[in-house]
């Protein structure tokens, strides 16, 4: 937003947007938008240009110089205009569903959105039902419409901006960060957040002699607010603050992470759930949605003091380490909107019109490469359990080589991150020849795979960008797991298996929380092991699959020889390796497969192994013969795996910064594997 005494031109408007939406690349995105004012001429009626483009930041930026009658010289005095990189969750990508999203044809209000609206589907129903025609398959699209209709709607003439988006945002379930612009409010600027990161940044050539800015109520107007200012707050005042932001030398920028603006200023105020910021008349002013007791009444500019690089992965050394961290919200975000704890349910809205069809099938057959693949190992029993079909899971190439058999009445499910994995794709490409319902479990909307099966569940786990997959396993696991809840809603014997099963999920973020908290811990095991060649992981039953991840992170980023094993196999070959020397991780949990872990145990101490016990908190026998432990919180049997993955993840990292290798971009790799 700006608002500058000497006015910037269109072209430096554009330069300070496409900048911003550069600086967030590193999170990935598949398509790019703007929105501009059409003219700057106070006489002549305002209108918004939106131009929006699928692919890359440069392909926008090269198409906002090839539009017509854009003058690039033209100034502006005061400006509004908004950008945003779309990863997609609702809707492929492409120019239409990426943003802004309007709310008509004359790009009334136009608006940025990150986040999810769990309840687009109820509102675009009420929206229609009122005559408002959607263009785009997107969740966002609702908002712009929503506030429309609060316009057309409104009580009052002068109602305003901030106003209006106040009650749309009453009415939306999910997470959103937002930043709304409309021709009926020229030069204003209205942002709002819940759930998703939301910061504004404060340039003015003036020192700002405050540091913290007061929250207006609703029912104050400016001038009340000044007084109730000053009363309250000592060093505020009004020619300090919200004269001095509102000075004509201002310039706001909005962003949902600091890396898209810091080069233009380091002083941002962090926004919480449920603010509304505006600027009117170059002055910001911040609104509480509802005021309660608890509600601080002030917001304080901050200094950052970080460097562009440190911004982009936050507190973290790599991409990898801060996509672990990210873990607790992204498992929330996978069951955003899907399980309801209270009534315990589960609907997943992509498979639900073919969910008939899935629960006559004879087998599932479960997809995928690498990380993905074992998701699907990770899940299979409890698939087994809850949907009582046999589930077969295979490696994608392996599955084509051999020539399976697929008939009509197989469902087969591709597990892809990127969801372009060719492989799998091909996999996907032979079953669909064969007749069979095809479901894709991706975490890219408009992924070749999500296009091209019959339906799907986007994992929602967010961009991931380091090449070793972490989170979009967890995330994977949780879909699978919902997945199979969704197919015995009706079993009555399975009723409490599945009540435990989602109470389980319920505290599944806060227990990865406290698996993170043994970072230190994994540290130091990492230091007593980083010079080794070899590093064995053996368990079964349900977290087999933790074995062969850990064992692939392990090899993947350090280039240590690592293997997963399963602990049943071990008297048939693998305890041949096991020495006093051979360092060899055990996962041992407390679950049906307790006692016979405790043999291998045995086994392995037997020939003077000394083994590293992932164990649950809950086993008091374990650690007696163990080297080390690392002790996990227990949670139900089949979701324990989504726990104990996550010492293994961070152990594999910190070997790797040991070793001195590059986390993010191990050698030969690539994070999307396209070629057969
Ligand atoms: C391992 C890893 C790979 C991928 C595999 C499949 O950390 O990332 O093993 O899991 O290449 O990729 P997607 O899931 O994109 O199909």
């Amino acid at each position: 937003y700006l608002n500058y005494r000497v006015p910037r031109t269109r072209k430096e408007i554009f330069e300070t947007l496409i900048k911003g939406l550069q600086r967030l690349e590193y999170r990935g995105y598949d398509s790019a938008g703007v929105a501009i004012d059409g003219n700057n001429n106070e006489d002549k009626e305002r209108y918004i240009r939106l131009i929006k483009k699928r692919g890359k930041v440069k392909a926008l930026d090269e198409e906002l110089y090839k539009q017509d009658g854009m003058d690039l010289k033209a100034d502006f005095e005061t400006h509004f205009g908004i950008a945003h990189t779309r990863w997609a969750t609702h809707g492929v990508p492409n120019a239409v569903n990426s943003h802004p999203q309007r709310s008509d044809k004359r790009n009334e209000f136009v608006v940025i959105h990150n986040g999810i609206i769990t309840n687009y589907k109820d509102l675009r129903k009420f929206l229609e039902t009122k005559g408002y025609e959607f263009e785009s398959e997107t969740d966002t699209e609702t908002i712009p419409k929503l506030v429309k209709y609060m316009y057309d709607n409104r009580e009052t003439e002068d109602i305003s901006f901030s106003a209006l988006v106040e009650r749309v945002i009453q009415q939306l379930e999910g997470a959103f960060a937002l930043v709304f612009k409309s021709i009926h409010y020229p030069g204003e600027a209205v942002a709002t957040r819940r759930g998703s990161p939301l910061l504004i940044g404060v340039r003015s050539k003036y020192k700002l002699s405050t540091e913290q800015i007061p929250i207006l109520y609703r029912t104050c107007n400016i001038e009340n607010v000044k007084n109730i200012c000053k009363a309250r707050m000592k060093r505020l005042d009004s020619s300090t603050c919200l004269h001095a932001i509102g000075d004509k030398a201002v310039e706001f920028f909005f962003a949902s992470d600091a890396s898209a603006i810091i080069e233009h200023t380091n002083r941002v105020i962090f926004l919480e759930d449920d603010d509304i910021v505006a600027v009117a008349d170059g002055k910001l002013s911040l609104h509480r949605l509802k005021r309660s007791a608890s509600d601080d009444p002030s917001r304080a500019i901050q200094t950052l003091q970080m460097e562009l690089q440190q911004i982009m992965k936050g507190n973290f050394s790599a991409f990898m380490q801060k996509e672990i961290f990210e873990q607790p919200e992204s498992v929330v975000n996978t069951m955003r909107g899907r399980v309801n704890f209270e009534t315990k349910t589960v609907l997943l809205g992509g498979l639900k019109d073919h969910l008939k069809e899935i629960r006559r099938c004879r087998r599932l057959i479960i997809i995928g490469c690498g990380t993905s693949y074992h998701a699907a190992i990770a899940t299979r029993q409890v698939l087994e359990e809850l949907t009582e079909l046999p589930v077969m899971v295979e490696l994608a190439s392996d599955f084509l080589d051999r020539n399976t058999p697929v008939f009509r009445d197989d469902v087969c499910f591709f597990i892809s991150q990127s969801g372009e994995t060719a492989d799998t794709l091909m996999a996907l490409r032979y079953c669909k020849d064969r007749g069979a319902l095809t479901v894709g479990i991706t975490n890219t909307v408009g992924s070749s795979i999500s296009r091209e099966t019959d339906c799907g569940v986007h994992i929602n786990a967010g961009p991931e960008i380091g090449v070793a997959s972490t989170k979009a396993y967890t995330s994977q696991f949780i879909s699978l797991v919902m997945f199979g809840l969704m197919m015995s809603e009706d079993r009555i014997s399975l009723q409490n298996r599945r009540q435990e099963i989602i109470s389980g999920l319920q505290m599944l973020p806060e227990m990865i929380k406290e698996v993170l908290s043994l970072d230190e811990k994994i540290h130091d095991l990492a230091l007593e092991l980083y010079k080794q060649r070899s590093l064995l992981v053996m368990g079964r039953g349900y977290n087999y699959a933790t074995c062969l991840e850990g064992a692939l992170k392990i090899k993947e980023i350090t280039y240590m020889h690592s293997e997963g094993i399963l602990a049943g196999e071990l008297k048939h070959g693998p305890l041949a390796l096991i020495d006093k020397h051979m360092p060899v991780i055990m996962v041992i949990m407390k679950d049906p497969c307790f006692t016979k872990c405790q043999n291998a145990l045995q086994q392995v101490i037997a020939r003077q192994g000394r083994p590293i016990i992932l164990s649950s908190r809950e086993d008091t026998e374990s650690s007696k013969f163990a080297y080390k432990t690392i002790e996990l919180p227990h949670t139900v049997d089949c979701l324990q795996g989504v726990l104990s993955v996550v010492p293994l993840q961070l152990l594999s990292f910190h070997l790797a910064v040991l070793r001195g290798y590059d986390v993010d971009f191990p050698r030969n790799l690539a994070k999307s594997v396209t070629v057969e």
